[in-house]
Parts: C-alpha cells; structure tokens; sequence
C-alpha cells in the first residue's frame, strides 16, 4: 500500500479511537453495536455510503436493518424535493424511536445537508439527530462519531468545499463482484434547475493513476465490472495539469478496460455537449466497454435547452443519437427527461415526445421540474400549474414505455451474455443478472452463480426486464 497522507492518518486513529468506545459500548450492551446506511439518490451517493460503511465496520459496527441499528445515518439526496421530503418523513418517525432508545446515534450526511439552511432547519425540527455532516467530509465519519461518542452532543461539521484528499479509506462494497468508481466530484455545468453544483461543487477529477491504481486493485479482490462515476464524464480530466499524466476520458475508459481481470466497463453520466467521436470510437471499439450511454435529453425543446444552458440544442441531440446507433448497432441510449420546466408551453412538450419518438430510447427516467431554492430556475413566475405539469408528464411516460418496449422486444430469442448480481427475492429458484446493456434478466439457478457470467436465452420480454432460460 502507498504511503498514506495526512488527512488519511487522521481518520485511520479516530478509526482506532472509535473502535475503543464501540468496544465499550458493545460490551455494556453485551452484543455487537449495529449500524445501517439509508442511502438515497444517485450512484454517487451509493458510492458515498459504501465509504461510510467501509469506515463504521473498520470501527467494530456490523451491518444490520434499520430497525435494529444502534448507529443509523441517512445519506440523503436533494435533486428534486420529493427526495427531501423523504428524508423528513424518516427522521420524524424516529423521534419516537430514539425516545425509548435513548443512546441510538443518528446522522444525517450527503447532498441535503449542503443546503444553506438545512443545518439550521435538521437541528431545528429533528432535535433527535445527532450527527450532521456533508458531502466533502465522507471520509471524515470517524472523527465525528469519536466526538459525538466521547462529548454526547450535537456533531455538525459541513465544508463549503473540498478540502483534502483521503482515498486510502475501508471500503463496504455491496457487490463482491462489481464496483463503482468515482472519476471527477461536482459539476461545473451550471443547468438551470438543477441544484447539484451548489450542493457538490465545482468538477474536480481525480488523477488518472489514483484511477487505474484504483481499478488494478479491485480487479485483484476480484472485482469484473467497473462503473466510471461523475456528474459529467465527458468533461474528465479538463481540470487536470498539464503533466504529461492527464488523460481525456475515452483514454481512460480504454485504459480501464484493459485492465486485467476487468469484464466490463460502464460509466455515468454523460453530458452531450461534452460526448466525443473519440469516445463513441472507443465504446465501438472496445469489447469490454458496454454497449450503453446514459445520455440526459432533458428537454426536446431547442428554446428550453437554451433556456436551461444546456448547450446543445434538438438537432445536435439526434444528431449524436444517429451517430451512436450507427457506429454501435446494438447500443443501448438511456435517458433522463424533465417536464414543466418553468415557460414550457405544449409545443416544446411536442418537440419532447418528437425527440423519444426519433431517439427510441431504450429506457428514460421521466422526472416532474421540481423547483430548487437558489437555482435561476426557480426564481422565475413562468411556473407551470401541477395539473398541466401531470398531463404533460402522463403523455411523456407512456410514450417512452411504447418505445422501450418496442426496444427491448428486438433482443427476445438472443442469447446473450449476463452477468448474474443476486438471487431473485420475489421467485423461488431463481436469479437475477444484467446484459452488457444493463436491462435485467431473471432465470433459473442459485447463488453459487452469483458474479459469474452466463449465457442465457431471453425467452420473454416484459417490457423492461427480460424472462431466460440459462444455456
Ligand atoms: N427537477 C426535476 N428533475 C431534475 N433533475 C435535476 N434537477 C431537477 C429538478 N430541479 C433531473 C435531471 C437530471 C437527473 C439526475 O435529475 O433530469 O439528469
Ligand atoms: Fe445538474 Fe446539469 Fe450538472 Fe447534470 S450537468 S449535475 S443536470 S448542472
């Protein structure tokens, strides 16, 4: 293991120190101390959790529900406000909890909490939370769990930026087999809506050996499906020096799928003002980089994506789809799409269903425009009333199950590879895995096929999942 840096040292002795007052308390109680992560959101924040489990089991915790958990922490998301609300929802019922459970230790981290005032308002309204922290001090748990243990009061610790590196952290991983890896934090993109850069800050990339050092080592404990996570993948590494080192992201993806041991490559998300030839070239070229680009449309609508800063406009996103399905005959192009941005009139909700229709997206995630205090976006009286937001989203959802349906039926009959992730808690006797891409398949077998992959004949289709038979 590389020589580990300051910040590194700093959490691996409160770790040790955490671990002293776990041991204590577990032996008051005469079992072990249990913990759970709620995450919420995006594959980032999944990625988040898996650090702060990594760290809780470091300090002597085991994993247990959330009704059983003697430390419990919400990892919250604030993209939209039904996220919030969720979290609100949860933290009220556990007033009740900690009421007769008085020693329980609860935290609330992730995106929510680098609000301005959701400090204020989590302290205010949620008396019965104890930890608080954000998105820039993950790594920094154990310091906060030590102080809150040893002092018993209110931790709250957020940083209005990032501060410092720590990667040489334990690591939870839910998969044994697949994992994601983080390759830029923040977003300098700046959409309208969208709250995320005030939340997670300006893009910031890790090296590209911090990267591949990365990769090599989960290859070796066996890992054969790596997911490239950040807000804006394309745009990797433009932040970097010029070192000789740099790398633009279809040399690293490239570089990633050459590793050894390494099966299959994602990555997410993708922004299509910043999606290159050379990148397309590499997802056609490379057999390990899966056939799927998550590519957010947003909006069909020329005069709302320019609204929103999107940089590219309807023709442009059709045009990269053109050249996408052309260069990768089986590729699959997902998206996300917002309705009732504020202005949107039923002809740009047209453009819209015109784009899924031209596109024929094998998956979209449709959301409502929910409005984000301190976005532009929000400050605008162009609001659309909830009863034309709901028709419009209506029209939108049904049209992008016809096509992906219409999508997912070309693949019936093949035989194509999987990946199996885990058995199938609904039917009996079978399992679930994932195409290269990334629809789900469910057949016949057991755990023991659990991170291998399979050939499997997709008998029927349901729309978004396919039925097998393995071969
Ligand atoms: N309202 C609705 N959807 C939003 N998204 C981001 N901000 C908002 C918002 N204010 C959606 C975008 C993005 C996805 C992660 O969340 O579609 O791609
Ligand atoms: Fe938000 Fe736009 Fe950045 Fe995506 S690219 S995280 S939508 S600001």
């Amino acid at each position: 293991m590389s020589v580990m840096n300051a910040p590194e040292r700093e959490q691996f002795e409160y770790i040790e120190k955490c671990r002293g007052l776990i041991g204590e308390w577990s032996r008051k109680k005469g079992r072990n101390i249990c913990y759970c992560v709620v995450t919420f959101g995006c594959q980032m924040n999944a990625r988040d959790s898996e650090k702060l489990k990594g760290i809780l089991e470091e300090t002597g915790c085991v994993s247990a529900p959330e009704d059983e958990a003697d430390i419990l922490l919400f990892n919250t998301c604030t993209v939209r406000d039904n996220a919030d609300r969720k979290v609100y929802g949860r933290l009220g019922t556990l007033k009740e909890v900690k009421n007769s459970r008085p020693d329980m230790v609860i935290g609330v981290c992730g995106c929510m909490t680098q609000e301005k005032t959701a400090a204020e308002k989590i302290k205010k309204t949620c008396p019965h939370v104890d930890i608080i922290f954000g998105t820039h001090n993950v790594h920094t748990l154990a310091k906060l769990l030590y102080r809150h243990l040893s002092e018993h009061t209110l931790t709250v610790d957020i940083w209005d930026e990032a501060r410092e590196v720590a990667e040489a952290l334990p690591v939870r991983r839910k998969y044994p087999f697949k994992s994601g890896v983080n390759i830029s934090f923040g977003c300098n993109n700046f959409c309208t809506y969208c709250i995320v850069p005030y939340v997670r800050g300006r893009e910031r990339s890790r090296s590209a050996a911090d990267i591949l050092t990365e990769v090599k080592r989960l290859s070796e404990e066996g890992v054969v499906e790596i997911m490239l996570l950040g807000q804006n993948v394309n745009s990797y590494g433009q932040d970097l020096p010029d070192d000789g080192q740099k790398m633009s992201f279809h040399e690293l993806i490239r570089a990633v799928a050459d590793t050894e041991g390494i099966e299959r490559v994602r990555f997410m998300t993708s922004h299509p003002k910043d999606m290159s030839d050379e990148l397309i070239d590499a997802i056609a070229a490379h057999p390990k980089i899966c056939n799927h680009v998550h590519l957010p449309l947003q909006s069909g609508s020329s005069r709302l994506l320019k609204d929103m800063n999107r940089r590219y406009d309807k023709e442009r996103y059709l045009e990269l789809v053109g050249k996408l399905r052309e260069k990768i005959p089986d590729v699959a192009i997902t998206t996300d799409i917002i309705v009732g941005y504020p202005g949107e009139t039923d002809e740009d909700n047209e453009e819209t269903l015109d784009v899924i229709r031209k596109a024929c997206f094998d998956n979209a995630f449709t959301f409502q425009y929910s409005k984000r205090t301190g976005t532009p976006a929000a400050a605008r009286e162009d609001q659309i009333p909830r009863e034309v937001v709901t028709r419009r989203f209506n029209e939108v959802l049904s049209l992008v199950q016809e096509m992906s349906r219409k999508r997912a039926a070309l693949w019936e009959g093949k035989t194509l590879p999987v990946l199996v992730e885990e058995v199938n808690e609904k039917e009996e006797g079978f399992v679930t895995g994932r195409l290269e891409n990334n629809m789900s398949v469910h057949f016949k077998g057991d755990a023991s096929l659990i991170g291998s992959f399979v050939n499997v004949v997709l008998t029927e289709c349901k729309g978004f999942y396919y039925i097998g038979e393995m071969k």
